[in-house]
């Protein structure tokens, strides 16, 4: 049996974080949970009900109301938000574009907060997002920020848009629009992206997925067994 600790992995926008700890999730078998499809939910439920952005008083109320649930599916995690399958749909341009200003808005993270420790309550459990490590899971066993360059990130993207036949512009297009959304991630006055003092930086702009996967799973191991 494996001791269930808690791992928070934080870092920029697709520097591959949730591919990362899916994998380290199955690997311990612990629960993954992805929690910027949680502010991607409320997103889509905000546009859903054609709310204006900066109307932070319904969107609030919205998201206390929100019951967001994970489904094992075949491939990736089914993500329902009030019983509605949103798994594609809030990987949508829509959604992408509108998300940053859904998880500035204190009472949306208060929300969302309270609802990630209940689901980190129910046991080893992997979490990736911007603020685990900082305000989420402060009392994390392992926090791992993980960063690559503007660039690879862009590139990432762009090939796993190809494969998947997403049109989502030009490459330069897609930097610009990840370091914009860096900027609006780390400058937001509630949580911000931040590495956590006792987080340990992994810069994958020159590792593979296994060798992130290897590295992060040799430090759990060493902190199970400590
Ligand atoms: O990781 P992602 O691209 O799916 O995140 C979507 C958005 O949610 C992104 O703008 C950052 C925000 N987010 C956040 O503020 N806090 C988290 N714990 C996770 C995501």
């Amino acid at each position: 049996m494996s001791k269930d600790i808690q791992v928070a992995i934080d870092g920029p926008a697709s520097a591959g974080k949730s591919t990362v700890a899916k994998r380290v999730a199955k690997r311990f078998k612990y629960i993954y949970c992805d929690t910027g499809a949680m502010y991607r939910a409320i997103a889509w439920l905000a546009l859903d009900h054609h709310l204006a952005m900066d109307d932070t008083a319904a969107i609030s109320q919205l998201a206390q109301q929100a019951e967001i649930e994970f489904k094992p599916g075949e491939e990736e995690q089914r993500v329902f938000v009030n019983g509605t399958e949103v798994t594609k749909a809030i990987r949508g341009n829509a959604v992408s574009k509108n998300v940053s200003a859904v998880a500035a808005i204190p009472a949306v993270r208060t929300e969302m907060t309270r609802q990630q420790r209940a689901i980190a309550d129910k046991g080893g459990i992997v979490m990736d997002g911007r603020d685990i490590g900082t305000t989420v899971l402060p009392h994390a066993q392992v926090k791992i920020f993980l960063v690559a360059s503007a660039h690879e990130r862009a590139r990432r993207r762009y090939e796993e848009n190809k494969e998947k036949g997403i049109h989502t512009g030009t490459l330069a297009e897609l930097q610009a629009a990840i370091e914009l959304r860096d900027q609006k991630d780390s400058t937001r006055k509630v949580s911000p992206l931040v590495q956590a003092a006792d987080a340990i930086k992994l810069d994958s702009t020159h590792l593979t997925i296994d060798q992130v996967v290897d590295q992060i799973s040799a430090i759990i191991t060493k902190k199970i067994n400590n």
